[in-house]
């Protein structure tokens, strides 16, 4: 979603700037601009479209100093075009402001400006608040300096209802920036002679390897030598931490691969190995898990899971369900982050939660991590980007280590998430049920993961063939059983969010309750059909499906050469424990959309209309 780049320092500021946007370009955006400060005046350049159109135009039209802010538009209010595009504009034209979140009450506080006068050229939220600083700021009279600037940022901000994450400069105040936050990331990278801000310090990982994650209502004054962090409130902040980023730029870089979706995609083995790291115990034949930080005892009081999230994040909590409920015997339920806080679920004291969210910043989760906060229940992250704010605001939970995950479409993540669930459900069984020798079983199954990506990954080739072959369905229904049927339902998104076509994920089942009126030669089933207590009914609709004409595309184990027979194409991967499967069914799925979408020309990395980390509800 909306990215935020600023820098002060001794370099020239627009091209770590456009540098800086480049590394968040993944996601998503449709406009781009920055501002910086040359000698006397504003320079602004801003355009609709990519990165590229604003570097041109920089090129052309060169933006010098060393201080600016920058920004990647996702747009929310108003059209992505040129004029709606930040950085915006106070009415004076001396201060610029970059913005990422939603200013809900905007067109209540624009009324009594456009009263006394004020022109907004913009459709956007943003735009207001610009001119409420600059109007404070002038009102407020006297010596231009960072203290006017500051108190007329929290001025604004106590007037604001709705979320932020922004950037300010002024003309008048040219050696300082001023950053604030509420529901939005916002970050403070530290250099030697130069400092930042960022909405992830991914954008200034070439600069800067320390980070100061800045918390809601926190208002930080950025100069080229130094900081200072307070509240919006006013006063000093309470506390704040120094990170230490913990990837390099190479770990952002594509390297060899021609998209960071295929990149991750065959990162999945690292990634699995990395998420199981010090977390399988063969002496207590079950997993450790400190970021937990529960007493045995409590783990034993948990009478019940509840898991949220979004997107992918949501499915692998579907597969968590299942693994919870078989290896924990434990009542678990899955609910959408965005449906949590208003079902208003009836939760006891005994309720453990998990919010399970790849980026840790998506708004809806975090809202239902707050909410669970607020009624009191345990709520414990499932995150990988580390000291994000869901991270922070559970306080506990389980990091993914999963490196960066650039691609829009989650993947790595996926696979890293149902990892973890894996060894939560073994941890939680432990305590209950599962022997010593379940316990060990499990460990061995799960160590022996990583090296059956692999062969699966070795298809890849095969697999490209079987997408040129069906690229052009005009839709496609995915199926799956048990806990297949949650990869079903990732197969769907993972496919129609980058090619674009029309997809279902369904458990098998449910076909000839409704949408076996959709088969036809054009509408191609993928069905996925390990061999495990689920196959023979797999096999019967899939039956259905070749009884009506429609091509199938089948998952299934190395071994049961039964399914060529009737299915037109199939995709074999390794024999494992049914509960282990989807970690390795999934990953044919993701390959073939990759590949399909590829064969289509569609832009893999950054598809239409969508954001890596969506920040705004
Ligand atoms: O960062 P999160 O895991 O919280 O993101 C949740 C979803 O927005 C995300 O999984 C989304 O569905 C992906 N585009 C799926 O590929």
């Amino acid at each position: 979603m909306c990215g935020i780049v600023g820098y002060i320092g001794k370099s020239s500021a627009s091209p770590i700037l456009l540098d800086g946007l480049r590394r968040l370009e993944y996601r998503g955006y449709d406009s781009a601009g920055l501002a910086t400060i040359d000698g006397g005046r504003i320079e602004t350049r801003k355009c609709k479209g990519r990165i590229q159109a604003l570097a041109d135009l920089v090129k052309e039209n060169a933006a010098a100093g060393h201080v600016g802010i920058s920004h990647t538009r996702w747009a929310t209010h108003g059209q992505p075009n040129d004029v709606n595009a930040h950085p915006h504009f106070d009415a004076s034209g001396r201060l610029a402001l970059v913005h990422n979140g939603v200013i809900e009450n905007y067109q209540a506080l624009r009324a009594p400006l456009v009263e006394a006068g004020h022109k907004f050229r913009s459709q956007t939220d943003t735009e207001i608040l610009a001119h409420l600083i600059g109007n404070l700021y002038d009102e407020a009279g006297g010596e231009h300096s960072k203290t006017r600037l500051l108190e007329a940022v929290r001025g604004a901000l106590k007037q604001v209802i709705g979320t932020y994450g922004i950037a300010v400069m002024h003309l008048d105040v040219p050696d300082a920036l001023v950053g604030a936050r509420r529901g939005s990331p916002l970050s403070v990278g530290l250099g030697k002679g130069e400092n930042f801000l960022s909405s992830d310090p991914q954008a200034v990982i070439a600069y800067s390897q320390e980070a100061i994650f800045l918390k809601d209502y926190d208002v930080a004054v950025v100069e080229r030598d130094g900081f200072q962090i307070g509240t919006v409130e006013g006063g000093v902040a309470g506390s704040y931490e120094v990170t230490k980023v913990d990837f390099t730029s190479d770990d952002v870089k594509l390297g060899d691969y021609p998209h960071y979706m295929l990149k991750e995609i065959f990162e999945q083995p690292h990634a699995v190995r990395d998420a199981l790291r010090g977390r399988l115990s063969v002496e207590d034949a079950g997993a450790r898990l400190g970021g937990i930080d529960m007493t045995p005892q409590e783990l034993r009081e948990v009478d019940r899971v509840i898991i949220t999230g979004c997107g992918t994040a949501y499915h692998s909590g579907l597969v968590g369900e299942y693994l919870i409920e078989s290896l924990a015997h434990l009542p678990c339920e899955v609910e959408f982050a965005s449906e949590f806080r208003y079902r208003n679920m009836p939760m006891d004291k005994d309720t453990l939660v998990f919010a399970v969210s790849q980026s840790g910043e998506t708004i809806d989760t975090l809202a239902a991590v707050r909410e669970s906060l607020r009624k009191g229940h345990r709520t414990l992250g499932i995150c990988n980007n580390v000291a994000s704010t869901i991270a922070r605001e559970c306080g506990a939970g389980v990091y993914m280590h999963a490196g960066p995950e650039i691609g829009v479409a989650a993947t790595k993540s996926f696979t890293s998430q149902l990892t973890i669930f894996t060894l939560i459900a073994l941890l939680l069984g432990r305590i209950r049920h599962l022997s010593n020798s379940d316990g060990l079983k499990i460990i061995k199954e799960l160590q022996a993961i990583p090296e059956k990506i692999e062969r699966v990954l070795e298809q890849s080739d095969r697999i490209k063939e079987i997408a040129a072959k069906y690229a052009g369905a005009k839709g496609m229904l995915f199926m799956g059983r048990q806990f297949n049927y949650p990869v079903a339902l990732e197969g769907a998104l993972k496919m129609k969010e980058i090619t674009y076509i029309q997809c279902e994920g369904h458990p098998s089942a449910e076909l000839k309750h409704g949408f076996i009126a959709l088969v036809e030669p054009d509408m191609p089933s993928v069905f996925i059909t390990p061999d495990d207590a689920m196959y023979d009914s797999n096999i019967n609709s899939i039956e259905q499906v070749k009884a009506r004409q429609g091509p199938v595309i089948a998952v299934g184990t190395e071994g049961r050469r039964d399914l060529a027979k009737i299915a037109d194409d199939v995709i074999y991967v390794p024999p494992c424990a049914d509960y282990l499967s989807p970690l390795l069914t999934v990953v044919p799925l993701q390959l073939l959309s990759y590949h399909t979408a590829v064969h289509l020309g569609r832009d893999v990395d950054k598809p239409r209309n969508l954001a890596k980390s969506v920040t705004v509800e």
